[in-house]
Parts: C-alpha cells; sequence; structure tokens
C-alpha cells in the first residue's frame, strides 16, 4: 500500500505497481507522473465516482481495480485504454455497463456486487475474455452476443435475477467454471435440496476461535473448538474448523446456496464433509463449522494469478509421483462424479480448493461456487461435461509434473484431451473418466 504523500514527493517514480487507499474522491493527478511503468492500478476502498477523460494516457496500464468505491456507470474512458486485459469494479453502485467502457482486449472482468441489470451487446466484441464475475447483480438476461467470446473458462451469475439458463452458455467450448445459484431459474432446485436435508445449528457460543487457517476470496477460515452444549446432542468436543463469510453476496455466490450444496454433498473419502451452520454471531456473519483437516495436508495448488488469469499456480520445481498422481486423479474424480450424480455441479473444481497430504489421499472443499441441477433434468448432461474440462486442465497440470510410464502417459494423455474438446457433447462423463483412470491404476 502506497500514501498520497509518496506520491505527491515523487517518491513513486517507476513503480508498476500502484496501491492507493486514502478516502480519495477525485483522481490524483499525480498518478499520470508515473505514465512511463504503471502497468496495474489499484484504487479499491476509495470514494471515487469517475475517472478522468485521458486516463489512456497511462500507455502501460493492464490491469485496473476500483473496488468498493461509488461508481454508478462503468466508466466509458477504460474502452479507450487499449492494454487493459483486467477490470475490476466490485461492490460499488453500478447500473450501467456502457458499450464503450469494455477495453479491446480484455480478459478478465469483475463487476460482483452492483446493480447491473443489463450488458452491452458489445461484450461479444471482446474475444479475449476469459473470466467474467457478475455475482450479485440484477441481470435478468444475458445478451446472446457473449457466445462469441470462445475464450470464456469461468463464469460467475450467482444471486441475480435470470429467469432462465441459456443453452447457449452451456454449449461455449472452453467453459469449464460456471457459478449460478441463486437465480429464479434455480429456486425449485434450490428449495428441493434445502427440503431434502437439514443443517444443524452450531452456536457461536459453543465456539472458541483460534489461529486464522486459510483464505479464499469468499471467506476466511479458522480453527476452532468446539464445546459440547449441555442437553442438546453432542456433535463432539472437537478440534473443527470455521469458514465465516467475507459479506452477504461474496465473488461466487450467496452463503445460504454455499450451505445447501456442501449439506447435500453427503459422504466420501474425498470430499470435505461439513459438521454445521453458525448461528447467532454477533456481527450477523454466515459461516459454517467443519471437521479440522490434518495441518499435514496442504493446497495442492495456488489460486490464478493476474497472469494465468484462469490457471492455477504451482511452486517452480513441482514434482508429482505418479502414485501421487493416481491418488490425486483417483480421489477427485470419484468425488466429482459424486456431486454430479446428487445434482451438484462444483463450480470451482481446481487445485487450490483441494487439500492434498503429500502422499496421494485428497480432499475437495469449497461448495461456494456449486449449483444444483435436477440429474434427470434438461441440463444435467451439458452441466456436468462443462466440470468434465476442469477436471480435464486439473488433469494436465499433475501430468505437467509428473514422469509417467510411456503406456499411462499415452493413454492418459487421450482421457485428458477429450476431456477438453471444444464439443462439450463428445466429452467424456466423470464416471466414464473414473473408471479408466482406476485400470490405468491398477
Ligand atoms: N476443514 C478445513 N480444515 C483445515 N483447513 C481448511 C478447511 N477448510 C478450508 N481450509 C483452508 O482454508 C482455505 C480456504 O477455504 P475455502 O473453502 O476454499 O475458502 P474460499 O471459499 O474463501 O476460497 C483452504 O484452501 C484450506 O487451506
Ligand atoms: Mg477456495
Amino acid at each position: 500500500m502506497h500514501t498520497l504523500a509518496q506520491l505527491r514527493a515523487g517518491q513513486l517514480a517507476g513503480i508498476q505497481r500502484l496501491q492507493l487507499s486514502c478516502g480519495l474522491t477525485e483522481f490524483p493527478p499525480e498518478i499520470f507522473d508515473l505514465a512511463d511503468t504503471l502497468e496495474i492500478l489499484d484504487l479499491s476502498d476509495n470514494a471515487l465516482t469517475t475517472l478522468p477523460d485521458d486516463l489512456p494516457r497511462l500507455t502501460r496500464l493492464r490491469v485496473i481495480f476500483c473496488s468498493a468505491n461509488q461508481f454508478t456507470v462503468l466508466p466509458e474512458v477504460l474502452g479507450a485504454c487499449p492494454g487493459l486485459t483486467m477490470v475490476g469494479f466490485k461492490s460499488n453502485q453500478i447500473r450501467e455497463v456502457p458499450a464503450a467502457s469494455l477495453p479491446p482486449q480484455l480478459r478478465w472482468l469483475i463487476l460482483t456486487d452492483n446493480q447491473v441489470e443489463e450488458l452491452p451487446a458489445a461484450i461479444g466484441d471482446c474475444t479475449q475474455l476469459q473470466k467474467l464475475m457478475l455475482a450479485g447483480n440484477r441481470l435478468r438476461a444475458l445478451p446472446p452476443q457473449l457466445a462469441a467470446c470462445t475464450r470464456l473458462e469461468l463464469v460467475r451469475i450467482a444471486a441475480n435475477r435470470l429467469e432462465e439458463l441459456p443453452d447457449w452458455l452451456l454449449g461455449m467450448p472452453r467453459l469449464s467454471w460456471l457459478a449460478y445459484a441463486g437465480n429464479p431459474f434455480s429456486e425449485a432446485d434450490q428449495q428441493a435440496a434445502d427440503a431434502a436435508t437439514s443443517i444443524a445449528g452450531i452456536t457461536w457460543e459453543r465456539l472458541q476461535i483460534g489461529q486464522k487457517l486459510g483464505e479464499g476470496a469468499s471467506g476466511v477460515i479458522h480453527q476452532a473448538a468446539l464445546r459440547q452444549a449441555e442437553g442438546e446432542r453432542a456433535i463432539g468436543d472437537k478440534e473443527v474448523a470455521v469458514k465465516l463469510f467475507k459479506g452477504a453476496v461474496t465473488s461466487d455466490g450467496l452463503p445460504r446456496c454455499e450451505m445447501t450444496a456442501f449439506v447435500n454433498s453427503g459422504d466420501h473419502p474425498n470430499l470435505i464433509p461439513v459438521l454445521g451452520e453458525v448461528l447467532g454471531h454477533p456481527d450477523g456473519v454466515h459461516g459454517c463449522v467443519m471437521p479440522l483437516i490434518d495441518p499435514g495436508f496442504g493446497n495442492l495448488a495456488g489460486p490464478p494469478s493476474l497472469e494465468s488469469c484462469t490457471r492455477d499456480t504451482y511452486p517452480a520445481g513441482k514434482h508429482f509421483s505418479v502414485d501421487e498422481l493416481f491418488g490425486i486423479a483417483g480421489g477427485i474424480v470419484s468425488a466429482a462424479r459424486h456431486l454430479h450424480q446428487r445434482g451438484i455441479m462444483h463450480g470451482d473444481l481446481y487445485g487450490h480448493n483441494i487439500l492434498h497430504c503429500g502422499r496421494g489421499r485428497s480432499l475437495l472443499g469449497d461448495f461456494g461456487a456449486a449449483s444444483l441441477y435436477a440429474p434427470d433434468g434438461p441440463h444435467a448432461a451439458a452441466l456436468q461435461r462443462l466440470e468434465v474440462r476442469a477436471f480435464g486442465l486439473l488433469l494436465e497440470e499433475l501430468m505437467e509434473r509428473c514422469n509417467l510410464p510411456a503406456t499411462t502417459q499415452a493413454s492418459l494423455a487421450a482421457l485428458q484431451a477429450q476431456c477438453v474438446l471444444a464439443d462439450v457433447g463428445a466429452r467424456p462423463s466423470l464416471a466414464e473418466a473414473e473408471r479408466l483412470i482406476n485400470s490405468l491404476r491398477a
């Protein structure tokens, strides 16, 4: 984080990344002094309503964040910045997205938690678009022109006012991570799932919160001790993990929908289980309680970077043994197949949502982007095949870091290629992928 004083004193000359959060109501003109080098501009958590018309003078600008400001319109000047690939305006009061506001090279657009009712047809001209985050808006429909954005891989449309899930969306050649819970069209499935299960309530007083274990886009996870309540059925006096949600709408959707999917996920050896829902948090924060996963388990991968956009990141030199690869791939394909049978698309099937022990045992968690569907309904097959691509990408990441015997390599590479086919319907099901992986493993 930088300060206005540093900027004004010329102390930031030569920087590529500027982060200012100090109650700004106007764009500080001194930022233009950094034009020769500035690539990433983060003005989140201020009180801005506009950007200057000469913003394109920042000729090297690739990334701009203006989250948690007071914009009501996505500034048109963004579209005049030819080098901009990422635009993040989460948690403003944006109602209007003018066609002119979309930069031609846009890869990653974040409008989470705004009041957008409609997207311009011109979004179809953003053919480089890979990641589109629109959760928590007022969208009633998506422009069909979006189908022209054939590089789209990750789409968040949860917590909107969509009346239907468009067929063209489910046929998009690279779509791999989709979240749509909390829309009118998904309400019936949500209610059916809520009726089918009940979740234990765990009062806040019974939890003694300890150290932070992890953090993602939607929540902070703490270790905690769960005390046994008197006169209530004992869940156990044990060490647990508590996920506390950061807000009413997360980048993936609503805590209520995450809870429903999590509770409906059922038992599977490769899924993180859920114990209950936090009740009575003093600030009304939503949360869920899980068994504490052995601290020997770590994240399989890091989340995407600004550069990798949709793909997870791994430490340089990361290597998986053959047993590890089959342990992870076999466990995760089985867990995801189990979810598909129950009408749950995970929506965020990524290495960064997998905990693994380093010897092949792996656990899939984080239902924040999960969406429900009727397993015998009209969209089931397409939704499942969409997530098969996410599994195919994970498999690719594992294979790139493993020395497999030649014949195994060839068979697995063939499966991997099928999982990511552009023709959604031609991909195998997870059940088929699981069978092949198990036969190669044997
Ligand atoms: N039950 C658990 N036990 C131990 N650590 C956990 C548990 N659940 C989550 N974590 C840690 O917290 C991180 C973030 O959890 P996740 O559910 O993915 O949150 P988010 O929705 O914010 O991405 C995980 O990657 C993991 O490191
Ligand atoms: Mg996560």
